[in-house]
C-alpha cells in the first residue's frame, strides 16, 4: 500500500529546504528583522501532518504539548490559550473565581503593574473592574524593582501582575516574597521570558500563575497562540473552565462521562442529573487553541534550548559590540538573572546631540528593524487616559522610555555578520554626530 502520507511529509520537507533563502547577506539591502517566527522542515512538516489528519480542533498535540511545556518549566498544569493575551487574561480572571471565596479578587480592588509595557499585561485588571496601580521602572533593566512595589502597596492591594521586561527578570524572589508576607496574588507574565533564570531558577515558576506568548515574535512560535501555567491545582480548574466556556466539567471536547458522574450532579438550580457537560460554573470565554497550533508548538519545543542560548549570544554580541559609546544607556541584566533576552533596548540619552528619531531612522534607511518598548508610558494612551488607575511615585523613566528608547533583534536568526553590520552602523551613526 502507498504510504501517501509519508511522501507528502517527504516532500514537504524538500520544499521548505528548496525555498531557503541561502542568499548571502547583503549589508543595507538584507531586511535584519528584530523579532520572527525561526520554523525549519521539522515544523512545516508538523503543520502538514496535523492538516492531513485533520485535527482541526484542540486534541492529542494540544495535550501532549500542555504536559511537555509544563515540565519545562516545573509547573504542574499548563492550559494552551489562542493567545499571550488570552493567557493574560485568564491568570487574572482565575483571581475572581468565586470558587476562590474570600481569597477572590471583587470589583474596585487593586493590581500593581508597571506603566512601561505591553497592553495586555494591564488590560485584564481594567476588564476585571478591578484597578492599575501604575509604578515606574528603571532604564537599562526596563523593570521595576521590590522596592517600588513595596510602596505601591495599600489597603485595597490584592494582586501583582508584571512582565519580565523584552527577557530581563525582574527582582522575581523578592517580589514573590513581598507577595507572600503581604497576602497578595503574583502573576508573571512570562511572554517575552521562556528560559530566563531569576537566582539560578526559571521565570514563570516564582508566581502563583505564569503566562506564555507564542506569537512568532516570541521565543516559540505557534502562528498564534499562548499558555497559562500553575502549579495550583484548584487555579488550574478555574482557568480551564474560564477557557472553556466557563462549564464545570472537565471532560476534553470530544469526551464524554470520564468522572463516571455526567448525569448525577446537581449545581444551582438546576433539576437533579442535569447533563454536566452544559452545566457552567464560571462567567467564561472561549480562548482554546487549536491542534494544528499545538502540534508546531511540540516541534518547535524541541529547539527552544537552542533558540535560547543564540538570543543570549546574540546579545551578549551587541552588547559587547556597542559597549562603552556615549548617548546610549545600554541594557543590563538584572543583577542575580541570566535573561533569555527577547530584544536588546537602547535608550537614547536625553542630552545627546541627537534625537532618537534620528538613529531610528539611520538604522531602518539601512534595513535593520526596530520597535518601541511596546507602549512606552501606558498611562498617556487614549484607551487609558480615562481609566480608574492610581500612579504611585512618579512616571519619569516610563516618559524617557517614550520618548527615547526602542529595541533591535536578538532572535535566534540573525547571524553574526547581521549583528556586526548592527553594531557598525550604530557606531557610524554615533561617529557622525559626535
Ligand atoms: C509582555 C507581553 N505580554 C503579553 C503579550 C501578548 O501576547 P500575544 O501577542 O500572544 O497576545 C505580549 C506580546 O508581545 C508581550 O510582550
Amino acid at each position: 500500500m502507498t504510504d501517501h502520507k509519508g511522501l507528502i511529509l517527504d516532500e514537504t520537507r524538500k520544499l521548505h529546504l528548496s525555498r531557503q533563502d541561502d542568499g548571502p547577506f547583503v549589508p543595507g539591502v538584507t531586511e535584519i528583522w528584530p523579532a520572527g517566527a525561526v520554523l525549519d522542515e521539522t515544523d512545516r512538516a508538523a503543520l502538514v501532518e496535523a492538516a492531513l489528519e485533520m485535527r482541526i480542533a484542540a486534541g492529542p498535540s494540544s495535550r501532549r504539548f500542555e504536559s511537555r511545556f509544563a515540565r519545562k518549566l516545573g509547573r504542574r498544569k499548563a492550559h494552551l490559550t489562542n493567545s499571550g493575551s488570552s493567557a493574560n487574561l485568564l491568570a487574572l480572571t482565575s483571581f475572581t473565581s468565586h470558587l476562590l471565596e474570600d481569597a477572590r479578587l471583587v470589583p474596585g480592588d487593586e493590581v500593581i503593574t508597571v506603566a512601561a509595557g505591553f497592553p495586555t499585561t494591564v488590560n485584564p485588571i481594567i476588564q476585571n473592574g478591578l484597578v492599575p496601580v501604575f509604578v515606574d521602572v528603571e532604564l537599562g533593566t526596563y523593570n521595576t524593582t521590590a522596592d517600588r512595589v513595596a510602596q505601591a502597596i495599600g489597603p485595597r492591594t490584592r494582586a501583582i501582575m508584571i512582565a519580565h521586561a523584552l527577557g530581563n527578570p525582574f527582582e522575581v524572589a523578592e517580589i514573590a516574597q513581598l507577595a507572600e508576607n503581604h497576602g497578595l496574588f503574583l502573576i508573571e507574565d512570562n511572554c517575552d521570558a521562556v528560559g530566563s533564570t531569576y537566582d539560578g531558577r526559571l521565570t514563570g515558576s516564582f508566581g502563583d500563575i505564569t503566562t506564555v506568548s507564542f506569537y512568532p515574535a516570541h521565543h516559540l512560535a505557534m502562528g498564534e497562540g499562548g499558555c497559562v501555567l500553575t502549579s495550583n491545582l484548584a487555579l488550574a480548574r478555574i482557568v480551564e473552565s474560564l477557557r472553556d466556556w466557563g462549564r464545570d466539567c472537565w471532560c476534553e471536547p470530544g469526551e464524554t462521562n470520564k468522572c463516571l458522574k455526567r448525569f448525577e450532579y446537581q449545581m444551582g438550580t438546576l433539576p437533579a442529573g442535569y447533563d454536566h457537560k452544559y452545566i457552567f460554573s464560571h462567567v467564561g470565554y472561549n480562548l482554546k487553541a487549536t491542534d494544528i497550533q499545538a502540534a508546531l508548538g511540540l516541534t518547535q519545543l524541541e529547539k527552544l534550548d537552542d533558540f535560547c542560548a543564540a538570543r543570549r549570544r546574540n546579545w551578549r554580541r551587541l552588547r559587547d559590540g556597542l559597549d562603552g559609546l556615549p548617548h546610549l544607556i545600554l541594557p543590563e541584566a538584572t543583577p542575580r538573572s541570566d535573561p533569555s533576552w527577547f530584544g536588546f533596548a537602547l535608550t537614547v540619552d536625553p542630552e545627546a546631540p541627537f534625537q532618537r528619531a534620528e538613529l531610528v531612522d539611520f538604522l531602518e534607511g539601512r534595513k535593520i528593524g526596530t520597535r518601541r518598548l511596546f507602549a512606552g508610558n501606558l498611562t498617556r494612551h487614549p484607551a487609558y487616559i480615562d481609566q480608574e488607575h492610581r500612579v504611585v511615585g512618579d512616571l519619569t523613566n516610563s516618559d524617557i522610555i517614550t520618548e527615547q528608547t526602542f529595541w533591535i533583534g536578538v532572535y535566534p536568526a540573525l547571524t553574526e555578520e547581521m549583528l556586526d553590520y548592527v553594531v557598525s552602523s550604530v557606531k557610524e551613526f554615533m561617529g557622525a554626530r559626535g
